[in-house]
């Protein structure tokens, strides 16, 4: 057979056994990104829980000793990871931002994104919902951002969590960038850590294996802790097969997020705290 003809065969073959043949952006660290992002709670906290702990002692894990937040409270460390700056925003409330973001970066080059919310209220909904499973309007990145709230298209592209196993199982369409926001249960923000910590070690091991091979999965936290004035960083977690294992202990914050996403798939900027940012480093 030719080359070209074995290629196809085999692509058949792999088709037929069920490996999903995904569509992803060649990236210079990563191919697809999976950043999940938890709420108040500091370092050594967070390393201390039974679960979170002992993640970072995965093979392929890379924990990051000094990644700070931008501001406080919640709400401007979500702005920030997507623009770049805080907006001047220092509260939870209601708040559209303007400007260019991470979203349009990754629109004018074509890579694909999602943003996957628990208790989504769905259809572009610019509402919050209540009870203890609350989804959270200021944790949302892309639905505070006017490029992406006033367009129907980009919007779409914010979609219940449950649309993630469906979305691993079927070729194409799970994006290149996802976000995946946990609800105020889940995310430790409502209840504490500690529950967070269980969810996590529940969704972890289910999600993990069924991303493609090429995945950064990043968990990292929006804050230390509520309304502390402090520096102590957030624990940020990078997981992957070309990550190189261990601890670093260079100064990064959230622009360093952006400016990571930013130079894997040549995105340019945003210009603002991303220009200088440093990205992390070890991803491959
Ligand atoms: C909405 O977003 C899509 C996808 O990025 C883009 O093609 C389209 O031009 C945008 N529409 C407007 C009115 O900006």
């Amino acid at each position: 057979m030719r080359s070209s003809t074995r290629l196809l065969a085999l692509a058949a073959f792999a088709a037929l056994l069920g490996f999903p043949s995904r569509v992803s952006a060649a990236g210079k660290w990563f191919d697809n990104l999976f950043v999940i992002i938890m709420e108040n709670t500091d370092l050594s906290t967070a390393t201390g829980l039974s679960y979170m702990g002992k993640l970072t002692k995965r093979p392929d894990a890379r924990l990051y000793t000094n990644y700070q937040c931008v501001a406080r409270p919640s709400q401007p460390n979500y702005i920030g990871m997507v623009y770049g700056s805080t907006f001047g925003v220092t509260d939870d409330n209601y708040v559209d931002v303007t400007g260019a973001n991470l979203f349009d970066l990754l629109e004018a080059k074509g890579i694909s994104w999602k943003l996957y919310a628990e208790n989504w209220p769905g259809d572009c909904s610019d509402k919050e919902t209540t009870g203890i499973y609350a989804y959270a309007r200021k944790h949302n990145p892309a639905i505070i951002m006017n490029s992406v709230r006033t367009n129907a298209t980009r919007c779409a592209k914010i979609v219940h969590a449950d649309q993630l196993a469906a979305d691993l199982a079927s070729p194409a369409t799970f994006p290149s960038v996802a976000f995946y926001i946990p609800n105020q249960w889940n995310d430790g923000h409502n209840f504490g850590i500690g529950v967070g910590d269980i969810w996590m070690s529940s969704f972890i091991p289910k999600t993990l294996p069924s991303l493609p091979a090429s995945t950064l999965t990043l968990i990292t936290f929006d804050e230390p802790g509520k309304n502390s004035a402090d520096t102590t960083p957030i624990y940020t977690l990078a997981i992957g097969a070309k990550v190189k294992a261990g601890t670093d202990a260079a100064a990064y914050n959230h622009y360093s997020f952006l400016k990571t996403v930013e130079e894997n798939w040549a995105l340019g900027n945003v210009g603002r705290g991303d220009v200088t940012a440093v990205p992390l480093a070890g991803l491959a």
